[in-house]
């Protein structure tokens, strides 16, 4: 057999569909959740914020413009923040529509609707706290739902659930909240600072052009909080030739709008 290389696994690293199989259907969507499911893919990442009236829903950016109709259906509610709207008026929007015609009609999704969605799936999640600087106390509030929704039982926590944030506070706070949840922090600390972040976070997730090897042989050289190996999940790698690079650098996971296109590269 070959010699096992360095920072490189027999494994293939794990694809996960960023905000569902977002290349194919609607980000942040029941739809691009299904699409994923049926591409087979089971690990799905989405973006979680809170409403006016402290419901959590899942959307990614700040502002319910780009991914919704927000500004002809409510013309007078610039700049159309999702915290200034409640989620009885969230749940008119169509987040389908910008997409493709095909998902007129599409949904932005509660948390506690997607949770229900993927536990009948059986699909496991990459949960990012967006923004969580905009909403105190969304750690807790996320966690008493993942909860109440059995999302932190023992087979969750083992393999089926990542709590990531850019916000370290924020990944710190899950952390404290509650030390079985598996952490991720998006950025790329120094190789001098990993062992301070070792201390609450259990994957490091760069953007895909600050991997190198070395990076990931430094990340895999210390263990998180939950007592294994750090692990490197990489974002968002969308054509062959960047997945065939990360994987040959050694990342554990590598996330994508494409998770075809990935596994087609890496095999996994
Ligand atoms: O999961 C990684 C990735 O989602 C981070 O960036 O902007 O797509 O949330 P963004
Ligand atoms: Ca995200």
């Amino acid at each position: 057999a070959a010699p096992r290389q360095d920072t490189k696994s027999n494994k293939s690293p794990v694809t996960v569909a960023h905000r569902g199989a977002s290349g194919y259907a609607p980000e942040n969507t029941l739809a691009a959740v299904s699409k994923a499911d049926k591409l087979g893919f089971d690990w799905v990442e989405n973006d979680v914020q809170r409403t006016k009236d402290g419901e959590l829903v899942v959307m990614h950016d700040t502002t319910l413009s780009r991914t919704t109709n927000a500004e002809s259906l409510y013309p007078k509610r610039s700049p159309w923040k999702v915290s200034d709207f409640t989620a009885k008026e969230i749940s008119r929007l169509d987040a389908g529509s910008w997409f493709s015609d095909d998902y007129a009609g599409e949904k932005v999704p509660t948390l506690e609707q997607y949770l229900r969605h993927i536990t009948k799936s059986g699909q496991k999640l990459l949960l990012e706290l967006k923004a969580p600087e905009l909403y105190p106390g969304v750690e807790a509030q996320t966690l008493r739902e993942l909860r109440s929704e059995g999302w932190l039982d023992s087979s969750h926590l083992k393999s089926k659930l990542v709590i990531q944030s850019f916000n370290a506070n924020s990944v710190r706070t899950t952390h404290v909240l509650n030390s079985g949840v598996k952490t991720g922090f998006l950025g790329n600390p120094k190789v001098s600072e990993l062992d301070s972040y070792a201390q609450f976070t259990d994957q490091i997730n760069p953007t895909h052009s600050t991997v190198t090897k070395d990076y990931v042989k430094a990340v895999h050289a210390r263990k998180g909080p939950l007592g294994k190996q750090m692990q490197v999940f990489t974002w968002t790698v969308n054509d062959a030739s960047t997945a065939r690079t990360v994987d040959k650098a050694g990342v554990d996971g590598i996330i994508s709008n494409f998770p075809d296109v990935v596994r087609d590269a890496t095999g996994g």
